[in-house]
């Protein structure tokens, strides 16, 4: 890393995986900035519902992407000014995003506004195509896997434990169908970039998982 450059880590991974936490995670530790890609993707699936917009307006995503009206406030995500964090975050937002996903023109568009996050002092930058495309200088890129089922099983508990009562055969289906998405749409397709660091998550708990990713960058010099 020259001293002219921003230090970016990217963690990429299927739906349900624990970047998330992982994400949030480092963010403490590093002092960073946090990119968030899914919820941009959640919020125009969000703002495509409101505006009536078909999924299959290619123009019309496209024209919002570029003038997306999201915002992220501390842990709030907000669009044209309302909080919209619990709205966004449903499994039925995420299988609309995962379909606007899959639209070039509207990955074209959000390009940019996720490489304008890269700023001093640094950035952890979640999603899917982070370290492939977006961020491919990347000072340190971790590609997080587990199963389909065993990301569902998480999910379940999570769900569980915020009351929400869940279906893991539903839950199971539907990480499948995103994942197909995002493994087989053309543009960007989730896989880890050539250098990424690929960490099998299957059999470890979340503290496991952010210590050993925690390690890796003190392994890179990121944290002294
Ligand atoms: O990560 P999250 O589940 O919030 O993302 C929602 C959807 O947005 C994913 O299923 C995926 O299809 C899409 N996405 C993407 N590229 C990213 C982040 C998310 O295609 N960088």
């Amino acid at each position: 890393m020259n001293s002219f450059t921003t230090p970016v880590i990217t963690i990429d991974g299927p739906s349900g995986v624990g970047k998330g936490t992982i994400a949030q995670y480092l963010t403490c530790k590093t002092g960073y900035h946090l990119l968030d890609s899914g919820a941009i993707y959640r919020a125009l699936a969000f703002g495509a519902a409101k505006n009536q917009l078909a999924l299959d307006d290619i123009a019309g995503l496209s024209k919002l992407a570029e003038s997306l009206p999201v915002e992220f406030k501390a842990t709030s995500i907000l669009y044209a000014g309302e909080d919209v964090t619990s709205k966004v975050r449903t499994e039925e937002v995420a299988g609309v995003a995962s379909q606007v996903a899959v639209i070039p023109e509207v990955r074209a568009a959000l390009l940019q506004r996720q490489k304008a996050f890269s700023q001093a002092p640094g950035l952890i930058a979640d999603g899917r195509d982070m370290g492939s495309v977006v961020f491919p200088n990347a000072e340190v890129k971790l590609f997080l896997t587990a199963s389909a089922e065993v990301r569902a099983e998480r999910r379940v508990k999570q769900l569980k434990n915020q009351g929400v009562d869940a279906n893991i055969t539903q839950i199971t289906q539907d990480i499948k169908e995103r994942d197909e998405r995002d493994l087989n749409r053309s543009a960007s397709p989730l896989k880890p970039a050539e250098d990424a660091i690929i960490i099998d998550t299957s059999d470890l708990d979340v503290n496991q998982v952010c210590q050993k990713a925690e390690r890796l960058l003190w392994d890179k010099g990121i944290l002294k």
